[in-house]
């Protein structure tokens, strides 16, 4: 089957940082994005911007909460109502609030940012499965984080996954992440031959939306202002989703990882056992209620 040349492209979290620098690009490619944000004020004031800046009138707004399995459901089935096929998949929202101190539990019991950058695009991505089969070929990209390198021996938690045990916003984000690389993994081995692809972004250091980190006082927030200053930008980021979801280079191309040039990296070994990924799918599975 070939590849349509305006692609449907969904983008979660595209109204702030990569995300939103995503939807822009796209959108000045010709492609159709559909904007999936939980915030539809701040998505529709992006959503005109983009319209206005690239005149792509195809520039979508769909409301949903990533940390509520409700929302998605609901998401998934407008989506599949309103659109006839699928192209791209980018998964790209996710939580990293530090104001968090301890375990937050989301209205379906889970820890909320495991629940947001994992079990939500577990979730998400399952619910569409059908329809990215249907549009083949299509992909799906999932993203995660270059500080995972700080973390060489990080594998699944399976008894802490709710942070009852061990809880900080940073170990708690970056273990989400390392769920999204195994997810990424498995998921393309179970999608060989459906000309389906699943590949894992590793994003380096960017600069966010100052608003996100107002509340930071003291020596962190100096800390915070000098990563900034040596941080790319969102769009810089956003060329390599670009890429990887519509450049034809990498339409057969799965279950690899990639850093913001592109280039396929390794993740550390525990990332690649097996055995790790099936019990991940299975409690993921039953957390979500996915068959
Ligand atoms: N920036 C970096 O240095 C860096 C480094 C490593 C990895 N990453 C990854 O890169 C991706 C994009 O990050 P960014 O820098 O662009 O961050 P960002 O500017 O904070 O954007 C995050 C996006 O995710 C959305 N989001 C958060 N929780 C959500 C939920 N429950 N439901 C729906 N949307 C939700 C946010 O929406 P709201 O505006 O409503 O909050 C926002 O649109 C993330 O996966 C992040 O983990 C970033």
């Amino acid at each position: 089957m070939n590849q349509p040349q305006n692609k449907i492209v969904v983008v979660t979290g595209a109204n702030a940082g990569i995300g939103r620098e995503t939807a822009r690009g796209l959108a000045q490619l010709g492609h159709t994005v559909v904007m999936v944000c939980r915030n539809v004020q701040a998505g529709e004031v992006v959503r005109q911007e983009i319209v206005a800046q690239t005149g792509n009138q195809a520039v979508d707004l769909m409301k949903c909460d990533l940390s509520s399995q409700k929302s998605i459901r609901q998401f998934a089935a407008g989506f599949t109502a309103k659109y006839p096929r699928l192209d791209v998949l980018i998964n790209n929202a996710a939580n990293f609030d530090h104001t968090l101190k301890r375990p937050t539990l989301t209205e379906d019991g889970a820890e909320v940012i495991f629940a947001t950058n994992h079990l939500g695009p577990f979730l998400l991505t399952n619910l569409l499965l059908e329809t990215l089969k249907a549009s083949a070929p299509a992909r799906v990209l999932t993203v995660a984080s270059k500080g995972l390198m700080t973390y060489p021996f990080l594998s699944i938690e399976f008894d802490n996954l709710a942070g009852q045990k061990k809880f900080s916003t940073q170990h708690t984000y970056y273990h989400s992440k390392m769920a999204q690389v195994m997810f990424t993994f498995d998921l393309a081995e179970r999608l060989q031959g459906t000309g389906v692809t699943v590949n894992c972004i590793r994003v380096t250091n960017v600069q966010i939306d100052k608003g996100r980190y107002e509340y930071i006082t003291g020596w962190k927030r100096w800390a915070y202002e000098i990563k900034r200053s040596k941080a790319i930008t969102p769009a810089q980021m956003a060329a390599a989703y670009i890429q990887l979801a519509v450049v034809p280079e990498f339409e057969a191309v799965t279950g690899k990882y990639f850093d913001e040039h592109c280039k396929e990296v390794k993740a550390y070994k525990p990332a690649y056992d097996r055995a790790v990924w099936k019990r991940l799918w299975a409690v993921s599975a039953e957390m979500t209620h996915v068959a």
